[in-house]
């Protein structure tokens, strides 16, 4: 389908797999097993012990499989031709369903292809209150909606194309500082409205599994806290699905099996000891410390989840080595352009006009020069960066840097390319001489905490660009009056800097486009797509507007609800560039807001489906904007809507309940609809327990951003 009639704010279809059916055959199933087997099913074989990162043993009687668990969010880990999709930060910053959907499906065609069971992502966990979090990128930026959206699409591709996707990580896991140590200590509020939130989306989307982070919530460890995985995932949010450890995440047998725990990863610790299950859960069992009927319930949701994507029926076998990258690169390609986001472009430098000559400038402007795949898991950050470091990557097929991509066009116009494929300020003035200008090229890495690259023990020490970029850029600003800077980042970076230099005309945030960097940037340098990405996150002027950073002990999570863009905004401080934010090459206009609907307050009452209670998923108003492109090319405008509620509710003052993105011919109009939910209106009553609609009046803002609102209307709830 075109991208134009997808494009609405409405929500993803509901899934068509059936937890009844899949039950009902793992019950079958069930009863054939003995205590052994039962306990082989949720207990990894040990670390380092099978083909995959996690697995468990076969089960011949039921004709279960050896089962692969892989990483991860961005495709097959370790696979020897897999192609490596964008992070979740980049396809978040397209705000394209029908694309992040697509590419979900991707990476499951090839999970399955190399007979990988569960691929290991989605991420929502971190959301990202903390800008220089490590494994930031790997989510879908700093918004519980918007996280939400890109996982329950996510999962629905994943799993209609038969793998079982997880949810990661569950819960409040947002820095990689003590990570194994640390404990989140979080009111119940804030857990609902923001962390917990996307968790809910991806429960909805019938999510296979769920994986319980490394850290302690309120004082007792994810895997074995009794209320976030037994009472708010399982009762709550009705998972139907089963929850496994972070690699080496649980500390006990009997109070992870009670609390709700399901699956032991890997098994072991990673010297190969530690085995809280196994023979030790079959004590644990027969002494009574853990009913039998837990253990079968664990079992019954493990194999429920393998024939819920219908993995009973020929798989494929474990096979890391198969080249399974088809034609899935057409999505990275789009995904990493549609997620450039545009942020300066004065006197309309961008698009390139047929250059006679263009400097590039920048280490970041070529291919790693120790080769592509040389760091393991991208534990560098050498040449150009397509992604940050960790469990979460997966190996480069190739990689398209922007000096060849560049150069591969400019070949096509006559344009003359000189180089400085270094950060070193004293080659820059000969290479951007005469030319019509300068591209330089900077960035900023982080990741998974096991590996520290140039002092950055994953969390970011600073949200500077690296390897001296400010002074680079300052070096090409006094060299030439033409300036571009291409940004390619796992999150914010403080720009002051650079802004500070009048010859910086246009500044390009590519984010991190994985393989296909430099193609992706051509695409939008040379205008053959109009950029139409926006920030997923805000980029402030001062680190410490954020207001979080790493905590060295426990964090008290004491911002609460009031994480980036909520806090700007509460607190009256100008971000650089606000979350939701991004320029194009065209205009467009909005008008004819119309706000329909009549929702009642009071608190959900419907049964527990999964995601939680069934009418918290009904759409209880639309509200419809024409978008016009109103300027002189084709473009792709996501429009944005936020929602602010009556002052009782004590809520941020606007956050985000609908986005769409529509591609428009110039003079061409369209509408947009945006569905809102029930829950899209409601708060989390911690006396009540239950998600209430507040009485009163809700302001709804559509906008280009979460600060350039376009229309408003009011939403009356008797
Ligand atoms: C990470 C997980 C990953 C697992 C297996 C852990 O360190 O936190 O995200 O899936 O390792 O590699």
């Amino acid at each position: 389908m075109p991208l134009g009639l997808l494009a609405t704010g409405t929500l993803s279809g509901a899934a068509t797999l059936d937890w009844a059916a899949a039950t009902e055959k793992a019950n079958a199933a069930l009863a054939k097993l003995s205590q052994n087997d039962k306990v082989n099913i949720v207990t990894g074989v040990g670390w380092n012990k099978g083909p995959c990162v996690g697995n468990t043993a076969a089960i011949g009687s039921i004709q279960y499989p050896q089962l692969c668990l892989q990483d991860g969010p961005v495709g097959v880990r370790y696979g020897s031709s897999v192609n490596a999709f964008v992070p979740g930060i980049q396809a978040a910053s397209t705000w394209d369903r029908a694309l992040i959907r697509e590419r979900g499906q991707f990476m499951a065609e090839e999970a399955k292809g190399c007979g990988v069971h569960v691929l290991l992502g989605p991420v929502a966990g971190p959301l990202g209150k903390i800008p220089q979090g490590g494994r930031n990128w790997e989510g879908f930026g700093a918004d519980p909606y918007l996280q939400g959206i890109a996982m329950a699409e996510t999962i629905e591709g994943m799993q209609n194309a038969g793998v079982q996707a997880n949810a990661k990580h569950y819960l409040l896991n947002e820095q990689e500082l003590n990570r194994e140590t640390m404990s989140s200590n979080v009111a119940d509020r804030t857990i609902h409205e923001l962390y917990l939130w996307p968790f809910a989306d991806a429960v909805h989307a019938n999510a296979a599994s769920v994986m319980c982070s490394y850290n302690k919530i309120n004082g007792t460890w994810a895997c074995e806290n009794p209320r976030i995985l037994n009472t708010l995932l399982k009762n709550e949010l009705g998972f139907k699905g089963y929850v496994m450890t972070d690699w080496n995440a649980q500390h006990s047998t009997a109070s992870s099996a009670t609390a709700g725990l399901d699956m032991s990863m890997p098994g072991t610790d990673f010297n190969g000891g530690n085995i809280y299950w196994g023979s030790t859960l079959t004590q644990a069992v027969s002494s009574g410390q853990v009913p039998q009927s837990r253990l079968d319930d664990m079992v019954r949701r493990i194999l429920a989840a393998w024939y819920l994507v219908g993995q009973d029926n020929s798989y494929p076998s474990i096979n890391l080595r198969a080249n399974v990258q088809g034609t899935h690169k057409t999505n990275i390609r789009a995904t990493a352009r549609d997620g450039i986001v545009l942020l300066k472009n004065e006197g309309n430098v961008l698009p390139l006009r047929k250059p006679s000559k263009l400097g590039l400038v920048g280490s970041a402007a070529v291919v790693n020069p120790q080769g592509i795949n040389s760091c393991t898991d991208h534990g560098c950050n050498s040449g150009a960066l397509g992604m940050g470091w960790g469990s979460g990557t997966a190996p480069y097929p190739y990689f398209s840097a922007p000096a060849d991509a560049i150069r591969a066009r400019a070949q096509t116009e006559g344009t003359q390319i000189s180089l400085s494929a270094s950060d070193n300020v004293g080659s820059v003035g000969s290479v951007v001489n005469g030319a019509d200008a300068a591209i330089v090229f900077i960035t900023s890495d982080s990741g998974e905490g096991y590996i520290t690259v140039e002092g950055h023990a994953g969390d970011r020490n600073h949200l500077d660009p690296w390897h001296g970029g400010n002074e680079l850029v300052r070096a090409v600003a006094a060299a030439h009056e033409n300036v571009i800077v291409v940004v390619h980042s796992v999150g914010p970076v403080i720009l002051e800097k650079i802004l500070a230099e009048p010859n910086v005309k246009a500044i390009v945030w590519a984010g991190l486009p994985s393989q296909e960097n430099g193609n992706a940037l051509v695409d939008i340098l040379y205008g053959d797509t109009t950029p139409s990405g926006k920030l997923p996150y805000t980029i402030a002027k001062s680190a410490d507007d954020y207001g979080t950073s790493p905590s060295r002990g426990d964090d008290d999570f004491r911002e609460g609800l009031f994480v980036d863009y909520r806090k700007f905004d509460r607190d009256g401080i100008e971000p650089r560039y606000e979350f939701g934010f991004g320029l194009s090459y065209t205009n467009f206009t909005y008008s004819n807001i119309f706000v329909d609907g009549r929702p009642t307050s009071g608190p959900a009452t419907g049964n527990i489906i999964p995601g939680g209670r069934a009418d918290l998923w009904e759409i209880v108003a639309s509200v419809t904007v024409t978008i016009t492109n109103s300027g002189g090319v084709k473009g792709a405008e996501v429009a944005q809507l936020y929602v602010g509620f009556p002052t009782s509710a004590g809520t941020p003052p606007k956050q985000l309940r609908g986005f769409g993105k529509l591609v428009l011919e110039p003079g061409a109009e369209d509408i947009i609809t945006f569905d809102i939910r029930r829950r899209d209106l409601s708060i989390w009553d911690t006396a009540k327990q239950e998600w209430v609609v507040p009485s009163g009046t809700f302001r709804i803002s559509v906008g280009a951003s979460s600060r350039d609102i376009r229309q408003a209307g009011t939403l009356e709830v008797p």
